[in-house]
């Protein structure tokens, strides 16, 4: 699955970029392990070896079934691995449970307790099938189970399980289809099933399906087709050995392939509403090389991994995450897998291919071998997300996409891994909700980084060698962690990639087991060339208490007065906490964490600072570009837990003025809207610290320009893309002159504005603008046929400042007009469009606390919304709010989220109002770059740490 992103709160499942993410809120997410949840997993008593499972969907009501409802009948064909059993525990969360039945491997029948044939404990989502008294199972024999059910197709696609969505097609009607999210606790809801990773099993799905609809699209191909009067019986090829959560189904009208590159042998297809035909052809240019690398790269063929294996891509315009990776079909939410030229910008282009490399790479990473529980779940999310970069890098490097994975994984891992209550990567979870819980930031990010790291460590033909190790001996498997470790650690071994004495599955059961990452302490002593290392846990905020932790980091470093950017292969291990290194004597900046490829960041003495301040100042290009880009994260980050100076900070991000690197920039736009967002309550400081950001932006923008030129590199268009919607959003002058002649120029003339120029010309035209101007963006809207552009103009929608536009935003967010899966993206779009909204929000929810909440269908996304919005409220906003939430405690549950938002909004405010001066003082006489003229202080200090 690709899960990314959070919307100030956990758990909101739209891609953003970093830098775009409002004001952030929960600075220190606890995770709590709840130790007795095991109850919500399986016994281990059963194997379960093969399924048959028959569907027959309700679109319409009948006589005896409701609408939007199905009959299942399930056979399990599963082994007794225990003796004795009594009875036998599988899971499902269907609608009604009709019947159970269980005979043995020659059908006859088991007898079952007649007065108690079946318990459905809800809680757990259990059903218990009890024998009759003085019946046993025979440990290691086989059994049929079969039971009939009916199931539910949920209304919107944030149930999962079986659900419902619809398209208006090109003759003006509604049309329905069904469609299975089922990772990861949900395909007990499309049939009772054992529903964990660990176990696998063989399907053979049936489909009965109403005979005006189209083919039925699953994980296999169709093996034949019955007419049955009203119904059609599809009878599906067998899938491979697979964990349940992995079966699709998508019925429907009219779905169909809108781009197929007709290769009987290695067959690709992109499905999708007919209507959006013209738009499958990127997914198709970019899919089967992917598919093709991963292969030579993992040296096993997907299209040998089951007989009749297909590669199908399904473009859901109703979808709860971004993608699912279901063998043979995968699901991606439309914006994710359609591109319409002319009209989607280049960083949803970009993320169709990254997401496409993510879902084809869990085949082997998820599908093949799959994580034996999900407290494992970044042995399928990591791998997914490396390969997300470097397959896509491997068939387009025109994208950037292995520098990219810098300021998208590595600096995510840096930011989600700093708080006090962060997680390791194996963690445990046991109830839904924690499992769901894991499918966020580190699992995938730090997941991801941690095989990069590894990579450059062991070298990649090593690597490489490891993996098809892991995969050949696991594969159809379930893995452990320390099946990868074996894996590289025989590969290490046979190629001798390290010296003797490295023990590889140690350092990578450290990093796997331990929470956060380390801070590497650098203190140089020119002189004598003596650097001294010392690591100690790295902890975003200044007062949290340091760990006994000592990880073994895998150092590179460069230096001044010879620098090699490609020294990314490690020169020792430090795995203690302090450590001694010897350069050559001389004055000369080092640089650690060569392109910033190690989970870890890198603090220096002061004058190693400022030898790297100078260099930036005299020539930008002296550091390489990844390094430029970890000293602006580092340097955000260090500041901010107090390791460093905002004085030295900003004496170091200086460079900034000067560089125009898209690289630098996307973290910096990241850390001045960390510092930003804390100051809007002080118009004073905020105008201020608005000034000198301008200073900072000039250079960038004149550089950008506020054209998109054709062939120009796609970082650059990106660059362009966040730097001017950053620039617009804290009013520089030149942005918001040029983005209002833009709309102005679309509207009277009709004047086309660039995808890749629209979200900031829109939402400056609209924030700027009256309701005339947002009623045309709004029929605008109505017409688009791609979601990727329908998204863009929703977002803009909430930049309006007019009254009236206002309310007519809000009450649309209530309608079919937003999709479930974008509601609370579209509250957050109305705040962060302009900060004046949130006070308008708060006054339309107060009365319509229900509606809201069914809009958004989850608990946990009424929670975003709360918490979200208190975090633009100004004070009066704030206590307004409180108030409300106070009086009102009995009917909304969730009163108590709404409070916490408020007293985090106002620390954020307390902190910009301590902080203020320092920042604007820091930020205001940076360039002064003065260079120690004495070593004494060092000297000393070098001599206390010889001690
Ligand atoms: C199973 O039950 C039988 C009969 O009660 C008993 O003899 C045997 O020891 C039991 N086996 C196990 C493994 O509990
Ligand atoms: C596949 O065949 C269809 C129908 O002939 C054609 O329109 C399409 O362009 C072909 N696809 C490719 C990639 O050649
Ligand atoms: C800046 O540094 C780069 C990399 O060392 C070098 O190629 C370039 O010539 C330098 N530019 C100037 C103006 O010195």
């Amino acid at each position: 699955m690709i899960n990314i992103i959070k919307l100030g709160v956990l758990s909101v499942l739209l891609a953003y970029a970093k830098a775009d993410w409002p004001i952030d809120l929960l600075e220190e997410p606890i995770y709590r392990n709840q130790v007795d949840d095991t109850v919500y997993r399986l016994p281990e008593e059963l194997d379960p070896i093969h399924y048959d499972i028959e569907i027959t969907p309700y679109f319409e009501a009948t006589a005896n079934r409701p609408a939007f409802t199905f009959d299942g009948i399930v056979t399990i064909r599963l082994r007794a691995v225990q003796a004795n059993l009594s009875a036998l525990i599988i899971q499902e969360n269907v609608r009604e449970i009709l019947s159970v039945t269980l005979t043995d491997e020659a059908n006859v029948p088991i007898r079952i307790n007649t007065a108690n044939p079946f318990e459905r404990i809800r809680e757990y989502h259990f059903l218990k099938i009890n024998l009759a008294d003085g019946v046993t199972l025979v440990n290691g024999q086989v059994y049929l189970l079969t039971v009939e059910y009916i199931g539910n197709i949920n209304e919107t696609p944030l149930s999962r399980g079986v659900f419902r969505g619809n398209y208006v097609g090109d003759d003006g009607r509604l049309h329905w289809y069904a469609a299975t999210h089922l990772q990861p606790t949900h395909s007990r809801q499309l049939a009772p099933s054992f529903d964990e990773p660990g176990f696998k099993s063989t399907f053979d799905m049936i489909v009965n399906r109403p005979a005006s609809f189209g083919e039925t699209f699953g994980n296999m191909p169709i093996r034949q087709t019955i007419q049955m009067g009203n119904r059609v019986k599809e009878i599906f090829h067998r899938t491979p050995r697979m964990s349940a959560y992995l079966l699709t189904l998508h019925i429907s009208e009219e779905f169909t392939v809108i781009a197929d590159n007709n290769d009987t042998a290695r067959p690709y297809r992109i499905l999708a509403r007919p209507n959006a035909r013209g738009q499958g052809e990127y997914a198709l240019e970019v899919g089967p090389p992917i598919t093709r690398w991963l292969e030579n790269y993992l040296g096993i063929s997907y299209y040998s991994m089951e007989e009749n294996m297909k590669n199908d891509q399904i473009a859901s315009p109703f979808w709860a995450s971004g993608a699912t990776e279901n063998w043979g079909l995968v699901t991606y939410r439309e914006l994710r897998l359609l591109v319409e030229e002319g009209e989607t910008n280049a960083n949803d282009k970009m993320t169709v291919g990254t997401i496409t490399a993510h879902e084809l790479a869990h085949k082997w990473f998820g599908n093949l071998i799959t994580c034996r529980w999900w407290d494992n779940v970044w042995i399928n999310e990591g791998f997914a997300s490396y390969f997300e970069h470097f397959a896509m890098d491997g068939v387009d490097k025109s994208l950037e996409l292995a520098d990219q994975f810098n300021i998208q994984y590595m600096q995510s891992a840096l930011s989600s891994d700093a708080s006090a209550g962060t997680r390791a990567l194996q963690h445990t979870v046991n109830s839904p909700t924690q499992v769901t819980g894991h499918f966020t930031g580190i699992s995938y990010s730090k997941g991801a980084a941690f095989l990069l790291m590894l990579k450059h460590f062991v070298t990649e033909n090593t690597f490489k060698k490891a993996l098809n190790y892991f995969l050949v001996d696991r594969s159809y498997k379930h893995a452990f962690p320390s099946d990868l470790f074996n894996a590289f650690g025989r590969a290490v071994r046979e190629d001798g990639t390290l010296a003797s004495g490295f023990n590889i599955e140690h350092i990578m059961r450290f990093w796997v087991e331990q929470p956060g990452y380390p801070v590497l302490n650098v203190e140089v002593d020119m002189n004598t060339g003596v650097i001294n290392l010392r690591q100690e846990r790295f902890f975003i905020s200044a007062s949290t208490q340091g760990t006994l932790q000592v990880w073994p980091i895998p150092v590179t470093y460069t230096r001044g007065n010879n620098p090699d950017w490609n020294a990314l292969k490690s020169t020792f291990v430090m795995d203690s906490r302090s450590a001694q290194i010897q350069k050559p004597a001389g004055r000369e900046w080092v640089i650690f964490n060569v392109q910033q490829q190690g989970i870890y960041r890198v603090n220096y003495d002061t004058q190693n600072w400022q030898l790297i301040a100078a260099a930036l100042s005299k020539n930008v290009s002296s550091i390489h570009h990844l390094n430029r880009a970890q000293i602006v994260d580092d340097v955000f980050a260090l500041m901010r837990s107090g390791r460093m100076t905002y004085n030295l900070g900003f004496q170091v991000l200086d460079f900034l003025k000067q560089d125009t690197s898209y690289y630098s920039w996307y973290p910096a736009i990241t850390g001045f809207t960390w510092l930003r967002n804390r100051f809007l309550h002080m118009p004073d400081v905020l105008a201020e610290f608005d000034e000198i950001l301008f200073g900072y932006l000039n250079a960038l923008i004149t550089d950008l320009g506020y054209e998109v030129v054709p062939d120009e590199p796609v970082t650059r268009t990106l660059n362009r893309f966040f730097a001017l919607t950053f620039a617009c959003n804290i009013g520089h002058e030149g942005c918001v002159r040029d983005a209002a002649q833009k709309f102005n120029a679309l509207r009277t003339s009709g004047a086309r504005v660039n995808p890749n120029l629209r979200r900031h010309v829109f939402c400056t035209g609209l924030r700027k603008g009256g309701y005339e101007d947002w009623r045309f963006l709004y029929e605008r809207r109505r017409n688009s046929n791609n979601q990727a552009d329908d998204l863009a103009m929703l977002r803009a929608l909430g930049c309006t400042t007019d009254n009236r536009a206002r309310q007519e935003y809000l009450e649309m967010i209530l309608t079919d007009e937003v999709k479930a899966q974008d509601t609370v993206n579209a509250f957050t779009f109305f705040y962060m469009g302009d900060r004046s909204n949130a006070r308008v929000a708060l006054e339309f929810l107060k009365p319509r606390v229900e509606q809201v909440r069914q809009a958004v269908v989850l608990p946990a996304w009424f929670d975003s919304v709360l918490s979200n919005l208190a975090s633009y409220l100004d004070e009066e906003g704030l206590q307004d709010m409180e108030q409300w939430l106070n009086a009102n405690r009995d009917t909304i549950p969730n009163y108590n989220v709404g409070l916490s938002a408020i007293s985090s909004t106002r620390a954020n405010m307390r902190w910009g109002t301590q902080n203020a001066n320092i920042v604007l003082t820091a930020a205001r006489g940076a360039a002064v770059v003065v260079l120690p003229t004495t070593m004494l202080f060092l000297s000393t200090l070098f001599a206390l740490l010889l001690k």
